[in-house]
């Protein structure tokens, strides 16, 4: 159900937005209509002969993979991100598709609609004594709260896609609870104490998305520049969810996600971390507390220490290139259901046949039109590294995996580059300017009350709501960066 197959009685909206709808940043640009060898053979898990698909980047620990500038956490946040923004409620492969007539229930503004819902007058069970305050947890207050089948009650059930970004809504609630308790406890001018919680979060989230997330993901530089002269402005009087980014430049995430993870120290001091698979080799296999699968309370033994996830000497998360991890290309029948058909479990599959239905144009013609060299037929389609080696496709390609292979050929797998970053820098520009309370539009010289030397970043929101001792990263200093200086 993530993702689709999904509707809701009732449409979550924002103080100042009416619910957005799917719309094109690039609608002049004629589409994609069908590629070399198409979206069953280019996401396949497998080959006919039992060789690894084009895209399969395996199902082991893999250090190679390791990307310098993007730890294991930001992949979490990115989804996180990614559902607060989008909410699509068309079923892939099921339904003729009409961007015009897609409804994004999911207001794109980022101002966690995700955790709050729609406010303690219509969603009271997601607040303490249903009233505005602090929101709700478990009862040992180490899991997000729960039915009696074990489905998370949250503003947006796809937060409970897998135990990471499980825990990750609960640090977010957990952030929301802390300030609320700490920061205010007078209450400010003509605000209630929850209103001003509220917007403290919201731009706390909203600066370090701006200023930690998004430069860490296309450069810092582009970052500048976008804000500085942004390129794409929504002329629309409402903001909309560009389908060239929800559809395929925001869908790198998919490529960053490892196909396990270290999750905290282990039983014996300096022995082994605790590791989990993201998910089992079999999509319905049993219940077990060796993966990461969601939408179940989450065993005390996948509880993270967010030390693995966010600072310095956290574990990287995987570069952005086109092999996705092994697990994303079966997916678990709790994601798919069980009835699907098998190649409706590659995520790759599903991302490129979405990419076709919602009438994407190629990476080429995009590439073009933005005045950005345009790759060489091999540097698209020919696999350098990973299991399949060789030419893997020819022609004009599909806008995902063209990003995907933009950041690979052009950044080194470190991020985004070319046409992906270009998206999604001017989507997030665009969507925080539109936005009429967003810091960018109240009070654009804002400065976040915590972290430090006027920054917050993730590393700084962990150690606030957790009391832990995280150190900082100097982004400037990262590998890959945009910046003349880096
Ligand atoms: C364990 C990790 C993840 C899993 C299992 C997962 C799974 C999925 C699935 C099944 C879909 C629907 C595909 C379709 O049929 O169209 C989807 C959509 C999407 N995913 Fe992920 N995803 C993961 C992580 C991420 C990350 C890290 C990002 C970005 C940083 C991301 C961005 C997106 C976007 C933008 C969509 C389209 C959203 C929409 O329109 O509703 N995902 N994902």
């Amino acid at each position: 159900m993530h993702g689709f197959n999904y509707r809701e009685p009732e449409i979550p909206r924002g103080r100042f937005n009416d619910p957005g709808r799917f719309g094109r940043m690039f609608p002049w640009l004629r589409s994609l209509k069908s590629f070399d060898p198409g979206p069953d053979k280019l996401g396949e898990p497998t080959r006919a002969d039992g060789s690894p698909g084009p895209m399969n980047g395996g199902s082991g620990f893999d250090p190679t993979q390791d990307n310098p500038r993007i730890k294991a956490g930001y992949t979490f946040l990115g989804q996180f991100v990614d559902h607060d923004l989008t909410l699509d409620t068309t079923s892939i492969l099921e339904r003729q598709v009409d961007v015009d007539g897609t409804t994004n229930f999911r207001t794109p503004a980022l101002e966690l609609d995700s955790v709050y819902g729609l406010g303690p007058s219509v969603q009271p069970y997601l607040y303490v004594d249903g009233k505005p305050g602090p929101l709700l947890l478990s009862e040992d207050g180490e899991d997000l709260q729960r039915n009696r089948q074990g489905r998370a009650i949250i503003g947006d059930p796809r937060n409970d896609e897998n135990s990471l970004i499980s825990q990750l809504h609960l640090l977010f609630i957990k952030f929301h609870n802390k300030v609320y308790e700490t920061e205010f406890p007078d209450v400010p001018a003509g605000k209630s104490r929850f209103e001003a919680t509220q917007t403290f979060v919201r731009w706390h989230y909203q600066w370090l998305v701006m200023n930690e997330f998004l430069p860490r993901l296309v450069g810092t530089n582009l970052t500048a520049a976008t804000l500085a002269a942004p390129p794409f402005l929504f002329e629309s009087e409402h903001a909309y969810m560009p389908v060239e980014f929800s559809v395929a430049a925001y869908r790198f995430g998919h490529s960053q996600v490892r196909p396990g993870y270290a999750l905290g120290a282990g039983a014996a001091p300096g022995g082994p971390p605790r590791v989990a698979v993201l998910f089992p080799n079999i999509p319905d296999a049993p219940d077990s507390v060796g993966d990461l699968r969601g939408f179940r309370p989450v065993p005390a033994q996948l509880r993270v220490n967010w030390g693995f996830f966010f600072g310095p000497s956290a574990q990287a998360s995987k570069f952005i290139d086109t092999r996705i991890s092994g697990p994303l290309l079966t997916l678990p029948t709790n994601i798919v259901p069980k009835d699907d058909p098998l190649r409706q479990r590659s995520l790759a599959s599903r991302n490129l046949q979405r990419g076709i239905d919602m009438r994407l144009p190629s990476g080429q013609a995009l590439a073009a039109h933005l005045g950005i060299p345009v790759m060489s037929e091999a540097e698209t389609w020919t696999n350098t590294v990973g299991p399949a080696l060789g030419q893997v496709g020819s022609g004009q390609a599909p806008l995902w995996y063209y990003c995907l292979r933009e950041a690979e050929v052009r950044a080194a797998g470190n991020r985004l580059a070319g046409v992906g970053a270009e998206i999604v820098a001017r989507t997030f520009v665009a969507l925080m300017l539109k936005d009429k309370a967003s810091y960018l539009v109240q009070e654009p010289g804002f400065v976040p009350k915590l972290g430090s030397g006027g920054r917050f970043t993730m590393t700084d929101l962990v150690n606030y709501t957790l009391g832990s001792g995280l150190a900082s990263e100097n982004l400037l200093t990262l590998p890959g960066d945009d910046a003349p200086s880096a």
